[in-house]
């Protein structure tokens, strides 16, 4: 991962200018990383608030796997900033499926975390499966000066100074290298059963009542199932799986 990689101050999305490479027969593991972009993609077609104090990139995988294992490609590119940042000293965990969370002192939607990583997975498929997947991650290093915008401003954080001061290259460098880890998790269930170990030692929900809107659901996040669905107990006991969706903390 990282053989190819391109670099522009300023774009409109990392994921689209991977696109255009993958278009024009980029390798596999080509790396586009971005100053500053103005149209960022979030999940669930959201805006992604780009600024000069976060790393952002995207990463192409060319792996052919059957289209059940599509999220497994946001749970093991989970794991693989976990422990990337975790081998830092920083005090991070997951909250499933995409997102990375740091403590924080004052509490927000996200209790007392807050968002300091996001994960985007574009997927592309043929008849026998699914293909090749570009995968964006953004990472806030530093807060923008003047603050994160108002709207997310109690959902997102940065990363301890100590790492945030770190050599940006160096930081991609290793990213990519855990990365490259936990890729094989995409088509071997030895191996993703371990990334869902990782990611279960280290996830924010557990215990917690949570809501998923889209799906209509409220209960107590509980464990992963082995492909990788987040199950949730509900009232009357009886557990359901969230395969996608966002997840949220539920406060009285
Ligand atoms: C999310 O949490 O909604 C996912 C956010 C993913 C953002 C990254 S930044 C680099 C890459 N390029 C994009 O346009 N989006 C992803």
């Amino acid at each position: 991962m990282g053989v190819r990689v391109a670099h522009f101050s300023n774009c409109d999305s990392t994921q689209l200018r991977l696109a255009d490479l993958l278009a024009q027969g980029a390798p596999d593991g080509t790396v586009v990383v971005a100053d500053e972009q103005e149209a960022g993609k979030g999940r669930q077609g959201r805006v992604w608030f780009s600024h000069r104090g976060a790393l952002q990139f995207s990463v192409a995988l060319k792996v052919l796997i059957p289209w059940e294992y599509a999220p497994r490609l946001t749970l093991l590119t989970g794991a693989a900033l976990l422990e990337c940042l975790q081998s830092l000293h920083c005090p991070v965990s997951v909250k499933w499926p995409n997102d990375i969370l740091i403590p924080s002192k004052e509490k927000g939607p996200l209790g007392n975390y807050r968002k300091v990583a996001g994960i985007l997975a574009e997927l592309a498929s043929s008849r026998e499966g699914l293909e090749q997947a570009r995968i964006g991650i953004g990472l806030n290093l530093n807060a923008p000066e003047g603050g994160f915008p108002k709207e997310i401003d109690l959902i997102a954080g940065s990363l301890p100074p100590e790492v945030a001061s770190m050599d940006r290259v160096s930081l991609l460098d290793r990213i990519l290298d855990s990365m490259e880890k936990w890729t094989l998790a995409a088509s071997s269930n030895e191996t993703f059963a371990r990334c869902l170990d990782v990611l279960r030692a280290h996830s924010s929900l557990w215990g917690t009542m949570v809501d998923v809107p889209d799906e209509g659901i409220r209960g107590k996040a509980i464990d992963f199932s082995s492909d990788g669905a987040l199950v949730v107990q509900r009232g009357d006991g009886t557990t359901v799986q969230v395969i996608a969706g966002d997840v949220w903390p539920h406060f009285d």
